[in-house]
């Protein structure tokens, strides 16, 4: 900066103070206090001071552009030159059975649009992706970033964890926001998601912005705030984005857990699987299809998809994908391969009738309690155990029939966890009215159409 701009700067308490005040910082304002917090300049209450006006006075979209921005040049962007093709990545915001990501990189991929995916860890009662893997004996999701070019550019899917080079900024201000209760802040989520996903090398993105009980976002209203601003800000960054919005009342599929969800996952490329999950992959698959521009319309991407499941071709992606991080491909072909718990308690349903709620979030929270998930970031998973979701809303059941399994190690020391899964369904006289998987769509310029 030219010494007389840089006189006439504010000081970073100055910023601070701005955006506590109700005014906007300027891009290069939040540039600034990015870098200072690399470089120490900025102490960690400093910027989570500033990270709670934010919370309370927002961002406007030229500065969650600039944050999104700022937080992405904070580590390294990964260039996928070499990969030919239209690079379409996907994330979901986070919910309960969400098993999607494994099955849908290798099916788009076998459709010849290149996924070069970076996945989380499961936290609080939703899982997360790369748990789900690790479930696959010998599965590496560490890998440094010229071995994940190397096989989205081999394979034509690579799925990884973060690593210390990609938007390393959000890493620290994430830890900031989980102690300082600012997590829930719209924009503050838009560039914590932005800058990770921009930092793969992607052209373009879909996003399932999931919404319910089991979802981050528990209202249509806030989820749809959040899809709108991140294809906004998403598009702004050069990329084409488009955002899915679907139920996350109930669990996704049956399977809640790590190893049985995997296993649901290869399920669905073997032409098998819930009718839930498939529709979720073919249509996020499709969208990645058409933006990936192997196909002129869904109706075609949803052809080409549903012919890679029938021809095997996504479940040879999967082997070479999983041989290639090290991994057991056999567990493609033998879903046997794949540890789960040898014990099982089931949960009866009470009464006769329709299975009016399967709670979302009562069952994640039950599979943390059984060892799937975790409460704090620094805690490990058990990969065998699970629950399994017998009936879901509308079923109809009678009285004794299964609701759920919990899938477990050993029996003894489940009492509560079962109670837990109980509680988390409700039986009535009535079927509920059926909902959409999909709620609604969107595009660029807030453009809406229905789904
Ligand atoms: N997922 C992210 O990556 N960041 C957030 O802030 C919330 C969900």
């Amino acid at each position: 900066m030219p010494l007389l701009a840089r006189m006439l700067a504010r000081s970073l308490v100055e910023i601070i103070a701005a955006k506590r005040d109700g005014a906007s910082n300027s891009p290069d304002e939040i540039g600034r206090l990015i870098s200072a917090l690399s470089t120490g300049e900025l102490a960690d209450y400093q910027m989570a001071a500033w990270l709670m006006a934010v919370f309370f006075r927002g961002l406007d979209h030229a500065e969650t552009f600039a944050l999104t921005d700022a937080m992405l040049r904070s580590g390294r962007v990964i260039h996928l030159e070499s990969v030919a093709g239209i690079k379409v990545d996907k994330h979901s915001t986070g919910g309960v059975g969400d098993k999607v990501s494994i099955a849908l990189a290798p099916l788009v991929a076998a459709c010849g649009v290149p996924v070069p995916m970076v996945s989380g860890r499961g936290l609080g009662h939703t899982g997360g992706t790369l748990d789900k893997l690790e479930a696959i004996p010998g599965f590496r999701t560490q890998l440094g970033v010229d071995d994940f070019a190397r096989i989205v550019r081999d394979v034509g899917c690579c799925m990884i964890g973060q690593t210390a080079e990609i938007a390393p900024a959000d890493n620290r201000i994430y830890g900031l926001r989980d102690v300082t209760a600012t997590v829930e802040s719209i924009p503050l989520i838009v560039a914590s998601i932005l800058s990770k996903k921009l930092a793969e090398g992607i052209d373009a993105l879909v996003l399932d912005v999931k919404v319910g009980r089991g979802a981050f976002m528990k209202d249509g209203a806030t989820a749809r705030a959040l899809a709108e601003l991140l294809v906004r800000v998403g598009t702004r960054a050069g990329k084409r984005v488009v955002a899915l919005l679907t139920d996350m009342r109930a669990p996704l599929g049956v399977a809640v857990g790590n190893a049985v969800e995997t296993r649901e996952a290869l399920d669905v490329l073997a032409g098998e699987g819930p009718a839930d999950v498939v529709e979720c992959t073919l249509r996020l698959g499709e969208e990645m299809l058409v933006l990936g521009g192997v196909a002129g319309s869904q109706s075609e991407a949803r052809a080409k998809l549903v012919a890679a499941i029938a021809s095997g071709r996504g479940s040879r992606v999967a082997e070479r994908m999983i041989d290639a991080q090290g991994g057991d491909a056999r567990v493609v072909a033998d879903r046997s391969r794949l540890e789960i718990g040898s014990e099982e308690i089931v949960v009866e349903s009470p009464r006769d009738g329709y299975v009016l709620r399967a709670d979302a979030l009562e069952i994640g929270l039950a599979a943390v309690a059984l060892g799937a998930g975790r409460s704090r970031a620094d805690q490990s998973v058990d990969h065998v155990v699970g629950i399994l979701v017998e009936k879901k809303p509308g079923a109809r059941v009678t009285r004794g029939e299964p609701l759920a399994r919990l899938v477990l190690r050993r029996r003894s020391g489940a009492e509560a966890i079962v109670e837990r899964v109980r509680g988390a369904f409700a039986v009535g006289d009535e079927a509920p009215p059926p909902g959409p998987l999909v709620l609604d769509r969107m595009v660029a310029a807030n453009s809406t159409s229905t789904p």
